[in-house]
């Protein structure tokens, strides 16, 4: 895999020279099979798919596209980082889903657990709906918790121990239009 930016993607990227980490072709493949995996985990009964907005908003709409059976949709908006590039261990509901979730398989997309604590702050507020189950499929993991979230069922890639920014994820607001996942540390 080339992790060198052609000139067009560092111009999009605003001149920083970042290091791809994930390809558009290995994230494609990835997605693919995480959508055969949900589409096989759940036969029958009703599936919601709640994406964490932001930052999940590629991954979820690549994602529900490989999933092939009916589901319905809906965004949380939790807000943890401001801008820094440290998590601030406050998670706070920004937009909280209409969809009663009663009875309901849901399946938490999220971009990156990184200190796990925005998930696990959310799953201790779904869980009090009474949902049929909860599982969270994360694009990436930076496996940094002592103790893995026993909901996270699905991870699309290990994360280094980077700052990754792109397919939705951000620094304050830049890169998140970017096909691939990269590394902005020494970028
Ligand atoms: P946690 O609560 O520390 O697990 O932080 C999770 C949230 O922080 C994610 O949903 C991301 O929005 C953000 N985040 C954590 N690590 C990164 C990163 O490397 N790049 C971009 N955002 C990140
Ligand atoms: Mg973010």
């Amino acid at each position: 895999m080339s992790t060198l930016l052609t000139p067009e993607m560092q111009r999009r990227a605003g001149g920083h020279n970042l290091r791809i980490v994930f390809d558009e072709a290995a994230i494609a493949a990835r997605v693919r099979e995480l959508g055969q995996e949900i589409t096989a985990a759940y036969p029958d009964g009703e599936l919601l798919v709640l994406g964490l907005l932001k930052g999940s908003f590629i991954f979820l709409s690549d994602l529900v596209r490989q999933i092939d059976r009916p589901l319905h949709l809906d965004f949380l908006v939790a807000s943890s980082y401001g801008t820094g590039t440290v998590s601030s261990g406050t998670v706070r509901l920004l937009y909280d889903p209409e969809t009663p979730l009663e009875g309901k398989h849901i399946v938490i997309v999220e971009d990156i657990i990184d200190s796990g604590r925005t998930m696990q702050k959310l799953l201790g507020l779904l869980k009090e709906r009474n949902p049929a189950s909860v599982a969270v499929c994360s694009l990436l993991d930076k496996k940094l918790l002592p103790i893995p979230i026993p909901e996270l069922r699905w991870t699309g890639f290990t994360a280094p121990p980077a700052f990754l920014v792109g397919y939705g994820l951000d620094h304050a607001e830049d890169f998140r239009h970017l096909p691939f996942i990269g590394d902005l540390t020494d970028g």
